[in-house]
């Protein structure tokens, strides 16, 4: 059966609470399969939070959020965008690798969802960079976002959907792409 969980009251824990309740969590099956949950990496204040699908198996066994061949490609988005380092945070829309590094399921990104809410509130960006469908998945239930196109949403944050940083491997177009996205959007942090 799983918890019901409250989004202020993880708020209130702090991220250390947070991060206490991400590794006990069993809310669905997941956590039986993984090695490391993976939770977020980067400022605690940050202007730009990126958020991803889920972890990978490089991520799996380190615990840190796009760390492999992804988390490159992520880097040097980063780096274009112009972000230093106490900029910007990456979290995953869940917290724990799919077997075979499959799509999250509904109930998968349902069950993380108070976490994923949690995390945004306290680290409170200017601009929510959606990382591909799966994380927009988990912010949009009826108007879905187009790429690229920036929407505010509670009067505070700017939610932006962009390509994730594995759909740029070895993809030149896509890369030209995803940079004019970025290139029409700067004034959100910049
Ligand atoms: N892909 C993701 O969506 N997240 C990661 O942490 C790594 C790869």
């Amino acid at each position: 059966m799983a918890t019901v969980r409250s989004v202020n009251e993880l708020v209130k824990q702090g991220f250390e609470g947070i991060e206490k309740e991400i590794m006990e969590c069993t809310d669905c099956k997941l956590h039986e399969t993984v090695t490391n949950k993976v939770i977020s990496k980067g400022s605690r204040s940050p202007k730009v939070v990126f958020v991803g699908e889920a972890p990978g198996k490089n991520e799996d066994e380190t615990g840190i959020p796009f760390c492999g061949r992804a988390g490159k490609n992520l880097d040097v988005m980063v780096a274009y965008m112009g972000l230093s380092e106490n900029d910007y945070a990456v979290i995953n829309t869940i917290k724990c690798r799919p077997p075979n590094n499959r799509s999250p399921l509904k109930n998968e990104i349902n069950a993380c969802k108070p976490f994923l809410q949690a995390q945004i509130e306290l680290l409170a960006p200017k601009v929510i960079i959606l990382l591909g469908n799966t994380a927009e998945k988990a912010f949009c239930d009826a108007e879905k976002l187009e790429w690229g196109v920036p929407r505010i949403v509670d009067g505070k944050s700017t939610l932006l959907k962009i390509y994730h940083p594995a759909a740029l491997i070895y993809q030149r177009s896509r890369i030209e792409e995803q940079n004019a996205l970025i290139d029409s959007n700067r004034h959100l942090w910049e």
